[in-house]
């Protein structure tokens, strides 16, 4: 956390062993409540099965059979839109085929909302959380730019993780709307990341809530590993790549101005990071030069969606 500004102290009256035995406390308490979701449900293996049908597919030139594939399931067809239309319209429904959500989103981007639409599926539906869910949108753009630029394998799950790197909000936010409105005001007020007021306010970050998540999904972990350490890639043993890359990407967007993740602050990026992915800021504006033209790419043509529509 030192790298955040504004850490605050503990409260004066409290010792650190009372506080820390609260801050237990209020992590079981939160803990119990997430592992009771109703609302969240496991990982479907069906959606992994598609997931290796697409694999086999690659570019621009796929698109048309892909959407043939992804046609065939309705259920996931309307996923699909439903999500690709949330980044842009709210509930309008202006992206009716899933080749139109091709086009407009990418093809890392659709298989990325392909293996994590369960989830996502909360967050797109949830009033107030569109400038979320463009952030997690767009950090997903970003990670694809990144991993491209970088050459970098595995691009699909890294923008499926950049796309849930955030998911410990959704929770927060759905699970406890009052205190995490607070939270989003006392990172306001004292100019502090969400993070560092997820954990002074409530004792646990969205990036621990993400990490009880993810195993209780049971999500691969080219997934998990990177979704449960976005914040701190230097512990991750598995993926430390994809980690990083999602590190990143998240600071793209934040730097980019798009969407809104909770707070308005430019946290530092890790070194580490930085070192492993041998990053310069050359890569660096290619792959941000790379993630401007697919976002204003699908803006545009979000704009067109609109005339069409009016
Ligand atoms: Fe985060
Ligand atoms: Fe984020």
């Amino acid at each position: 956390m030192s790298r955040y500004i504004n850490v605050p102290d503990p409260p004066a009256e409290e010792t650190p062993e009372s506080q820390q035995q609260l801050d237990a406390i209020g992590r079981r308490m939160l803990r119990r409540r997430v592992d009771a979701l109703k609302s969240l449900p496991t990982f479907p293996e069906s959606i992994v099965r598609i997931n290796q049908v697409l694999s086999s597919e690659d570019g621009d030139e796929s698109f048309e059979r892909i959407a043939a594939v992804l046609d065939m399931d309705p259920v996931m067809t309307a996923r699909i839109l439903r999500l690709v239309n949330s980044a842009f319209y709210g509930a309008s429904g202006a992206v009716a085929t899933v080749y139109d959500a091709l086009v407009m989103a990418g093809l890392d981007v659709v298989k990325g909302i392909i293996l994590s639409t369960h989830a996502m599926d909360l967050l797109s539906s949830r009033q107030g959380m569109r400038g979320l869910w463009e952030h997690c949108f767009g950090t997903a753009v970003a990670a694809g730019s990144l991993a491209r630029v970088l050459g970098v394998g595995r691009q699909t799950e890294i923008s499926a993780a950049a796309l849930m790197h955030d998911i410990g909000k959704v929770v927060l936010a759905t699970q406890l709307p009052g205190d995490y409105a607070e939270v989003v005001e006392h990172a306001r007020a004292a100019s502090c990341c969400v993070l560092e007021a997820e954990v002074a306010l409530l004792g646990v970050g969205h990036d621990e809530i993400g990490k009880w998540l993810v195993s209780r999904w049971k999500l691969p972990a080219a997934l998990a590993e990177p979704i449960a350490l976005h914040h701190t890639p230097e512990k991750a043993t598995r993926f430390p790549e994809a980690t990083a890359i999602v590190h990143v990407a998240d600071l793209m967007v934040r730097a980019y101005g798009f969407g809104f993740p909770g707070d308005h602050v430019m946290p530092e990026p890790s070194s580490h990071a930085w070192r492993l992915l041998h990053l310069t800021p050359a890569k660096i504006e290619e792959a941000v030069e790379s993630m401007h033209r697919q976002l204003q790419g699908a803006l545009a043509q979000a704009n067109l969606y609109d005339e069409r529509v009016r």
